[in-house]
């Protein structure tokens, strides 16, 4: 029987608040847009995840509906669902750790950058609660175009005077997880064994797949470069033809998001070794962003490991993913300054 009367709604209340404060130790995590494609299976999958112990459901529609769904499954994670801009920043406070997959994606024939208009003032207002509520949060940016949005985001940090550029981690997982398999196709092995750095940035030539520092170490005919790097910049637009209208990337980026959310959260407990790429604050170029690999730790992308030895091939797609780069990031920043 659902607990429809005002005592057994305060008793399960009670309990699970309980559960929440005392319970088990675990980190809080929110997602923004939390019922989108991604937002969706991205909740289900960190209500599984045994390092969390507060989920923050947020979104403008639908958000009540997902979380009582997913507070039905039987794990530890308590769940709350926050509904609109008013509730913002009830979402937000004590949060150690916020997804932001808030935002329009791609339909066929649109490019990432295409997303800016409309994208880039929903993570400026996202990222302007964050600052006020939980500034010591580690945030992952899902939305795009990732290039421009994750400098939108440092400004508004910048001007709130919370901006800690360790903690502001742009999700390029995706890409690398794309590498891994395409990778492991090729050579005939399986994904789980594969691991290939992905540098630059997310959209088109500014994603670098290093096949030279692919592991285990392979060689590549100068044609299965060619197939590998296309097939990984393309990749996103592979499945937003695929889904003909009906959106991008939602299921695989999910699982990304989670995997590299989870190296957060184990960085944040104190894991040595936490390594993964993702698209931050840098010096390794010329440009402030780009992605590298980043140790991750107690205060986020603790370091950030240079690009290693390129090939020729390498370093051709390095100068046209920085020069992309460069205008995306210039077009981020001056969103918020101008
Ligand atoms: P979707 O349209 O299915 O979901 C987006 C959700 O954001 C919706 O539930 C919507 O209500 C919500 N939303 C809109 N404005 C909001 C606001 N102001 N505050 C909170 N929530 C708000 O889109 P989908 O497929 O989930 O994609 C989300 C974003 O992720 C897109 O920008 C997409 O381009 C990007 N993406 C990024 C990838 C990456 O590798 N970084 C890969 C795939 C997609």
């Amino acid at each position: 029987q659902p607990p429809n009367s005002q005592t057994e709604e305060s008793c399960v209340l009670k309990r699970t608040d309980c559960r929440a404060k005392g319970g088990a130790p675990g980190f809080k995590v929110a997602i923004l847009g939390a019922a989108g494609g991604i937002g969706q299976p991205l909740a289900m999958l960190m209500k599984m995840n045994p390092l969390v112990s507060v989920l923050h459901l947020y979104d403008v529609v639908n958000a009540p509906g997902v979380t009582a769904d997913i507070s039905h499954m039987d794990t530890g994670a308590v769940v709350r669902g926050f509904l609109g801009q008013p509730q913002l920043e009830s979402a937000l406070i004590g949060m150690d750790l916020v997804i932001i997959p808030a935002g329009v994606p791609r339909k066929p024939g649109m490019t990432r950058d295409d997303l800016f208009n409309i994208n880039a003032g929903i993570v400026r207002t996202l990222c302007e609660g964050v600052a006020k509520c939980c500034p010591n949060a580690i945030v992952n940016l899902i939305s795009n175009p990732v290039n421009s949005t994750v400098p939108i985001a440092a400004e508004v940090f910048k001007k709130a005077g919370t901006y800690d550029p360790k903690r502001l981690l742009g999700v390029t997982m995706l890409d690398v997880v794309r590498a891994n398999t395409f990778v492991a196709e090729v050579l005939g092995l399986d994904p789980r064994e594969v691991d290939v750095p992905v540098v630059g940035g997310h959209a088109g030539v500014t994603i670098l797949p290093l096949l030279s520092q692919a592991k285990p170490p392979s060689s590549f005919t100068p044609e299965e470069t060619e197939y590998l790097t296309k097939r990984i910049q393309d990749g996103g637009t592979e499945v937003v033809q695929a889904k003909a209208g009906a959106g991008s990337a939602t299921l695989s980026m999910a699982y990304a998001a989670v995997k590299f959310a989870d190296a957060c959260l184990r960085g944040l407990r104190g894991d040595a070794s936490v390594v993964e790429c993702a698209f931050v604050a840098s010096e390794v170029t010329e440009l402030p962003f780009f992605a590298t690999k980043v140790r991750l730790g107690r205060r986020g992308a603790e370091e950030v490991y240079q690009l290693g030895p390129l090939n020729e091939y390498e370093r051709v797609g390095l100068q046209k993913a920085k020069k992309e780069l460069a205008e995306s990031i210039q077009k981020g920043i001056s969103f918020i300054r101008k």
